[in-house]
């Protein structure tokens, strides 16, 4: 293969991952030998986020502290560490719900100290949330249109209106969301409130709104927590599939190395605000601070 892959061989190897057994951080089992040589890695050269030398304090509290990482175009970015580590913290100023007290945020070559949330979402960064953040009173439907929204240019005049181009991007729109819906496979739950849905498909619903904004970088905190085995294979598989066909690029906080394992390119391992790690998943399960700090001692 050439140095510079094309999309159809990114795609291709991309096509080789494959889900397996979840594995906890703390179980001995994430220490066992892996049963076969791990395919060999990806290659993106495009950095499409620079995190330089970030910190972030609260008051007494530093939740970050000169951390400093990419994110390249087209790869699955695993953030991972105890909790407390400063992960969504790291998300939170990546999305701009937080602005760091030093350092910067470079997003496609430009550099940000204070980005709002609203201009991170509409230069192409969406993300879902640790704690299930919908409307719960609203359908499936509802919800991801929602998502959208930040893409409607139709003005209020228009939308009073609902003829002409306003009607036309409404139809478009719809459009989208149902391919998303169809992707997802949400079709039976598209007319259910949302606080109805067991928590697995909430979650789903939720990935479902941050897709209906097209993202260049889409960040999602712990997608799987709180979920059964069937339903983390269920959501690894679409985490798969949205970076394999739409060419999402993805950073992902994670808690199970079985999950981090499968899906990520690369990990940036966090403890007590400070990056302790970077690298394939191989190398940070067998580095001896990610073991100290996070995975525990094997036995
Ligand atoms: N809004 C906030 N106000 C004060 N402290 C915060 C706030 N957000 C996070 N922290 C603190 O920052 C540290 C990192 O938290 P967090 O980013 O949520 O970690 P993680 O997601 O890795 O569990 C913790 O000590 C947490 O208490
Ligand atoms: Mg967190």
């Amino acid at each position: 293969m050439s140095v510079n892959p094309t999309s159809a061989e990114i795609a291709e190897k991309a096509a080789t991952k494959t889900v397996s057994e979840t594995v906890e951080p703390q179980g001995a089992r994430a220490f066992e030998p892996p049963a076969q040589e791990p395919a060999p890695p990806r290659l993106f050269e495009e950095v499409l986020l620079a995190v330089d030398n970030v910190s972030l304090r609260f008051g007494g509290v530093t939740a970050l502290a000169e951390v400093s990482f990419d994110i390249r175009k087209g790869e699955i970015r695993a953030i991972i560490g105890p909790n407390g580590a400063g992960k969504t913290s790291m998300l939170n100023c990546i999305n701009g719900f937080y602005h760091p007290s030093e350092g910067k945020i470079t997003f496609r070559g430009e550099a940000r100290r204070k980005m709002r949330p609203y201009e991170a979402a509409s230069g192409g960064i969406a993300r879902t949330f640790q704690n299930v953040a919908l409307f719960k009173g609203m359908s499936t439907l509802d919800n991801i249109m929602a998502g959208r929204s930040l893409k409607m240019k139709a003005n209020l005049f228009w939308q009073m209106l609902r003829f002409g181009p306003a009607m036309r991007e409404e139809v478009e729109h719809r459009r989208v969301v149902e391919d998303i819906i169809d992707f997802l496979q949400i079709q039976a739950i598209r007319k259910t409130p949302v606080g109805k849905l067991p928590y697995g498909l909430q979650k789903r619903v939720e990935l479902g709104r941050a897709l209906a904004m097209e993202p260049d970088l889409l960040l999602l905190d712990e997608p799987m927590a709180g979920m059964n085995l069937e339903e983390k294979e269920d959501m690894s598989r679409f985490i798969l599939d949205v970076n394999n066909h739409f060419g999402t690029t993805i950073a992902l906080i994670e808690h199970d190395m079985g999950v981090v394992m499968d899906l990520s390119d690369r990990v940036v391992v966090l403890d007590y605000g400070r990056k302790i790690a970077d690298g394939t998943p191989h190398e940070v399960k067998r580095d001896q601070k990610v073991i100290d700090a996070y995975l525990g001692v094997p036995h």
